[in-house]
């Protein structure tokens, strides 16, 4: 990998419908982005920005028509969206059926987090690009969000093949996440503040205990009906299973990446796991993955698939 090239918002836009990831300018802090539709670019973000789970991203979009078309809109988010966009609030709203935002970009919620940002450039090429974009901050896991964009390319530049250069971040701080699902629910401070927000919608529930860490808990994740068996290496009468590297051509085999890639695995795993299911099996067995790299999110995920985690 090498150095991104700094570019246009055409030639990001061109870049993200291509699968490729931006270094994206907001308001807020910068972000690593991808097309929030396409699996393959959404994994590939997790492995640059080296997530150990599947935290579901924000999908960032040009407007609020943009934002109906992949979120359900209630009269709270009608209000909080009138007041507060383009601008440094991100709405977690039940997910559109049909709506554009992939499963993995979701971390296989029911639910997704949506913004307008106010960058200029934020939102020249979320118009050029016409669809959602996820846009993690642009930090590796672990380390604070990048709010200059030299500090950008020192995180994630070289898994980028566009970088906008945007100057330093208005805001500096990462966007307050609302939570619109069940009682509204202040999921993460940031510039909008909660006494803005409450003045409109009325009282913030606190997010629970371990929210931040694991979003899951805040609502159901997707867990297939039929029982999960994980590490399996042979395949048992009824089942499905999931393989991953070179296994046999079978119908009751589905290959999350017959070449053994874990960002192939990872942009599979939602949809194959939704397409085991839909089989009706007497249970799917789930090949051994690697516990490296993107493996750690897979293999978290599986767990939770199984049931193994709360
Ligand atoms: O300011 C920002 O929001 C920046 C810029 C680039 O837009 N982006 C950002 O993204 O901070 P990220 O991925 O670093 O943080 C997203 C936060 C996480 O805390 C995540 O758990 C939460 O939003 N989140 C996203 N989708 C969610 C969902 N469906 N339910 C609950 N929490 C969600
Ligand atoms: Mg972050």
């Amino acid at each position: 990998m090498s150095a991104p090239q700094k570019g246009s918002p055409a030639s990001a836009a061109l870049a993200l419908r291509q699968g490729r990831l931006v270094i994206l300018p907001t308001e807020t802090v910068y972000g690593l982005a991808a097309d929030a539709g396409n699996p393959r670019a959404v994994a590939s973000v997790y492995a640059a920005k080296g997530r150990p789970a599947f935290n579901p991203l924000i999908a960032h979009v040009a407007d609020i028509d943009a934002a109906r078309r992949i979120a359900v809109f209630g009269p709270d988010a009608e209000i909080l969206a009138a007041a507060f966009w383009p601008g440094p609030l991100t709405l977690v709203l039940p997910v559109q059926p049909g709506g554009a935002v992939c499963d993995l970009d979701r971390a296989g919620l029911d639910t997704v987090a949506v913004r307008v940002p106010a960058h200029p450039l934020a939102r020249a090429v979320l118009e050029a690009f016409g669809g959602p974009v996820a846009a993690p901050s642009a930090n590796r896991s672990g380390r604070p969000s990048p709010t200059t964009f030299d500090a950008a390319l020192e995180e994630t530049g070289p898994a980028a093949a566009v970088a906008l250069d945007g100057g330093p971040c208005e805001v500096g701080l990462e966007s307050t996440v609302v939570a619109l699902l069940d009682t509204p629910r202040l999921l993460r401070p940031g510039r909008v503040t909660r006494d803005q927000v409450e003045a409109l919608v009325g009282p913030l529930a606190e997010a629970e205990a371990d929210a931040r860490r694991s979003p899951g808990r805040l609502t159901r994740h997707y867990a297939p009906e039929a029982p999960v068996r994980l590490d399996a290496r042979d395949l048992r009468s009824g089942e499905v299973y999931l393989a991953f590297g070179p296994a046999p051509d079978d119908a009751g085999v589905l290959n999350l990446s017959p070449s053994g890639d874990l960002v192939e695995a990872a942009a599979n795993l939602f949809a194959f796991l939704r397409e085991a299911d839909a089989r009706r099996p007497a249970g799917i067995a789930i090949a051994p993955i690697p516990h490296e790299g993107l493996g750690e999110a897979i293999n978290d995920r599986l767990r939770r698939a199984a049931g193994a985690v709360g």
